[in-house]
């Protein structure tokens, strides 16, 4: 199977499942505090996402996970189950990873947030994992190669001396949470995939402060640092229009357009 171009009534329901996904994202900042526990967190999300915009939670139940979103916290790097002994705490990096379905339509966004005073390294590396996001989309249009992404990322996070996690990647998305085609965040020739107005597809580099190596915990989900140095991630769910991209899942606070015209 190959990528999937969606016709335009389902890139307007994809625009309104992205929205709904950032909104989720915009909602929960205030929230993240000191002393308030990952389970919180999660229950307020469900709630909004729930009862105020009547959609679901495309995590809660997917192959077993038990919560509505994930949240990784410092050298966890993704799928961190929420849970209500766990408390966020001044200096953590925190990611929360929301992914939604509206009338049979996924978004999937995630982005770190930083919780009272944070060292200068969780600064950078969540800088640099947003802007190998930024630079990568900023790529994206029609007629470039799908390796092109992970090429720019790589370069970008190792040029700062961080690594890139190759276990997970970004993925095609509509109808289903996971479509064709992978989308690495290294560089791979043989991902030479065209890309064509209409593919939507998440990017989301996970990059490791120490080396790239990942571990699974016995939960079966949480992934950490082999090493145990911090983890950062930066997601979006991207239309490839006909000059550029726009950023369905695109926040308020970002400094980045949600519509861009890449024309180099
Ligand atoms: N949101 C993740 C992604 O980008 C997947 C989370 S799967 C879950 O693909 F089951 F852990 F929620
Ligand atoms: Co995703």
């Amino acid at each position: 199977m190959s990528f999937i171009i969606k016709t335009e009534s389902e890139i307007k329901k994809m625009r309104k499942s992205g929205k709904l996904t950032a909104e989720v994202l915009e909602m929960i900042e205030k929230y993240l505090q000191p002393n308030i526990s990952t389970e919180e967190i999660n229950q307020i999300c469900h709630d909004y996402i729930v009862y105020e915009k009547k959609a679901i939670s495309a995590c809660l139940g997917y192959h077993g996970f038990p919560k509505s979103i994930c949240i990784s916290i410092n050298d966890v790097v993704c799928h961190g189950i929420p849970n209500k002994g766990q408390m966020l705490k001044e200096g953590d990096i925190v990611n929360i990873d929301v992914s939604i379905i509206k009338n049979n339509y996924h978004g999937d966004a995630s982005k770190m947030f930083c919780i009272g005073k944070t060292s200068i390294l969780s600064k950078r590396l969540c800088a640099v994992a947003q802007e190998s996001l930024y630079r990568s989309l900023k790529l994206i249009k029609p007629g470039i190669k799908l390796y092109k992404i992970g090429e720019i990322i790589q370069n970008y996070v190792e040029g700062n001396n961080f690594s890139v996690v190759k276990e997970y990647c970004g993925h095609g998305i509509g109808r289903n949470f996971h479509e064709e085609p992978h989308v690495l965040h290294y560089k791979n020739k043989e991902n030479n995939i065209i890309l064509k107005k209409g593919m939507i597809f998440t990017v989301e580099p996970m990059i490791n402060a120490g080396n790239a190596q990942v571990r699974c915990m016995k939960d079966g989900w949480t992934i950490k640092t082999k090493d145990r140095s911090l983890s950062a991630q930066y997601e979006h769910t991207i239309l490839v229009t006909e000059y550029g991209c726009d950023i369905l899942t695109w926040q308020k606070n970002e400094t980045i357009s949600e519509k861009l015209i890449n024309n180099n």
